[in-house]
């Protein structure tokens, strides 16, 4: 109310906005956490469990979740409606008995998290003319992809210097570019993970990332198809430290400029209240950094810079459909529909979720894709890119078949102004220590999200251990020092991440350490993890 009545005042009174800004006494705190998502709300409950309850977490949506975010969709009464995911939908490596765990597995556990296991091998394949069988072309690339791996390995550990993914494909004696169905393939083995073509990506550090999650935690893909939404268990874990309506939760704020010293950082929000504080973490995402909706006041330094404008935002478009139930067209015994178009990456993937492990009765149905496609349809209507998909469709099982949807929606991820699309990719020739400056704090700003994670960048884990790495660490600061709670290696620096003003040649393997941000072996097994090796 009182903002509201305050923002109004702004409006009426535009020339004595300037005025009344700058007195606007700012509030004061030890720690100003920016953003609610999952790194967030795990910063503020890693400082929360580390004796600092003086901090607020500024956000700029009406809920916490960030990017894992649902909706309710369905052409029905709200009752009758069926949640689905805009944002992350699977838990990607759960965990094995004796292993480390996902620590997104094991807060999906926690909170029952409603899901089905995804099985990449129920796929139907088609083309132009219809259904037909290409099964055979993804042994093709599962070939490529075992040698681009220990390839990957060579180069981490010999100090080798890196390429692209597809010089890496290149090299293995796969290149499917004039074939539509072996690049289907391909399509739906890198970059509907990645979100980016193997052109654009690292070929090093996509093996790190698939090692990382998939051998470190399991080769397991938990789909998440909850009602309550995939972010209970982000609401669930605020709860445990934040009151409904704590005061320390600022939501519906927009942080337009971040000022800050050795000394402190100072948040302006755009509502014209600041917030003044001892040590700030910024949990945006590359995109959001990479855009100018948010000054840094000085800017920021040309290290910190070219490490922020080197990473890349991908974006990942999940297109929902409802059709009529009992006009369902698809075979419910697969789980995933690959369609090889000449145009490589033109609505590759469907999945249905009117399935009898999904949301069967839905009527429910999605297509995926990435990047330059998701650029593509963020621009047209929806409308335009209805039409698309049902000529797709059509192709693919016959015009008579396929009705009209009684229900479509899609999300403009590249478009929304507090994410610029869904997740951050790896490119070629980028070092950790490049990387790392991506981590690294400026004075007592300080950064965390999926982004920063040199192992899970892309995922809700990256999230996750990041935020409470940089939530433990602000602590200690805060605290004066190592405190008795401190989890943080051995031997690793103090105070300050490192970070690398000027950025030469490659990467030694004894560079790969927690002084890096590198804290978990990409290798299979076998090797001393404690040492601070890879
Ligand atoms: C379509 C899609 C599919 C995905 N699929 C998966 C998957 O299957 N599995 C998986 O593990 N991960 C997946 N991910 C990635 C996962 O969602 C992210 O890694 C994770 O949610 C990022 O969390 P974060 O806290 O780092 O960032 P965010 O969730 O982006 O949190 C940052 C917060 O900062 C806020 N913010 C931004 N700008 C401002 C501002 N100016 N002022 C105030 N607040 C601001 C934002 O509103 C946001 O809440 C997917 C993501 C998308 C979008
Ligand atoms: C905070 O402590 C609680 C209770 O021990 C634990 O469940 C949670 O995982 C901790 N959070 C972080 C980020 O360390
Ligand atoms: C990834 O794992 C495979 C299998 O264990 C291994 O051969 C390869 O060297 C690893 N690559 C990296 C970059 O860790
Ligand atoms: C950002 O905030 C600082 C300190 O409050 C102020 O000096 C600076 O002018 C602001 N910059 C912008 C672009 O608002
Ligand atoms: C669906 O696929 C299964 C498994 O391949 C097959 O046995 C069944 O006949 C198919 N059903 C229809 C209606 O085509
Ligand atoms: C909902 O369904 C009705 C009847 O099938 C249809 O007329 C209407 O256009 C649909 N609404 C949307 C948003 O598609």
């Amino acid at each position: 109310m009182v903002k509201a009545l305050f923002q109004a005042l702004l409006a009426c009174l535009s020339v004595q906005s300037m005025l009344a800004a700058s007195e606007y006494a700012c509030t004061r705190t030890k720690v100003a956490v920016l953003g609610a998502g999952v790194a967030g709300i795990t910063a503020a409950q890693a400082l929360s469990n580390n004796s600092v309850s003086d901090f607020v977490i500024i956000e700029y949506n009406a809920e916490i979740g960030g990017r894992c975010r649902w909706m309710k969709f369905g052409n029905d009464s709200e009752a009758n409606q069926y949640t689905v995911e805009l944002g992350d939908n699977w838990v990607q490596g759960t965990g094995t008995e004796d292993g480390p765990e996902n620590p997104i597995w094991t807060l999906a556990k926690k909170y029952n998290l409603i899901g089905t296991y995804s099985d990449f091998s129920s796929v139907q394949t088609y083309g132009e003319n219809g259904q037909v069988d290409y099964l055979a072309k993804a042994d093709d690339f599962e070939e490529a992809y075992a040698y681009v791996e220990q390839d990957a390995g060579i180069i981490l550990s010999e100090n080798l210097q890196d390429r692209s993914f597809r010089a890496g494909l290149n090299l293995a004696g796969y290149k499917p570019t004039l074939d539509p169905e072996a690049s289907a393939w391909e399509w739906f083995s890198f970059d509907f993970e990645f979100a980016q073509t193997p052109d654009v990506s690292s070929q090093e550090f996509a093996v790190v990332n698939n090692n990382a999650s998939l051998y470190g935690f399991s080769e397991d893909n938990y789909f998440v198809h909850e009602p309550r939404g995939f972010n209970t268990f982000i609401r669930g874990e605020a709860s445990t430290f934040l009151t409904p309506s704590d005061p320390r939760l600022l939501l519906s704020t927009i942080v337009t400029n971040i000022s800050y010293t050795p000394e402190g950082v100072t948040i302006t929000n755009d509502d014209g209240s600041c917030i003044s504080a001892d040590y700030a973490i910024c949990t945006f995402s590359v995109g959001v950094l990479q855009s100018d909706l948010v000054t840094f006041d000085p800017p920021l330094p040309q290290w910190k810079r070219i490490a922020i404008e080197t990473f890349q935002m991908a974006i990942y478009t999940k297109i929902f459909f409802q059709f009529p139930p009992d006009r369902i067209f698809w075979n419910s015994s697969y789980q995933y529909l690959l369609y090889a178009s000449p145009q490589r990456g033109y609505y590759p993937i469907f999945q249905p979720l009117d399935l009898p492990d999904f949301l069967p009765g839905s009527g429910i149905f999605f297509a995926t894709v990435v990047t330059d496609q998701s650029r593509r349809i963020e621009a047209q209507s929806d409308e335009r890119t209805k039409s698309e998909i049902l000529a797709v469709l059509r192709q693919m099982f016959g015009d008579e078949n396929v009705p009209d949807p009684i229900d479509f929606m899609y999300p403009r991820w590249g478009q929304t102004p507090w994410a610029r699309g869904s997740y951050s990719n790896w490119p070629p020739g980028l070092t950790l220590e490049g990387h790392q400056n991506l981590r690294a704090n400026v004075d007592r700003l300080w950064f965390a999200g999926e982004a920063t994670s040199q192992q899970y960048f892309g995922y809700l884990q990256g999230g996750y251990l990041e935020g409470k790495g940089t939530g433990e660490r602000v602590a200690t600061l805060v605290n004066g020092g190592l405190g008795e709670g401190d989890t943080r290696v051995e031997g690793e620096v103090q105070g300050d991440e490192a970070r690398y003003e000027v950025l030469k040649g490659t990467t030694t393997i004894e560079e790969y350490g927690p002084f890096n941000g590198w804290y978990v072996s990409s290798f299979q097994e076998g090797e001393d993890e404690e040492e601070g090796g890879f």
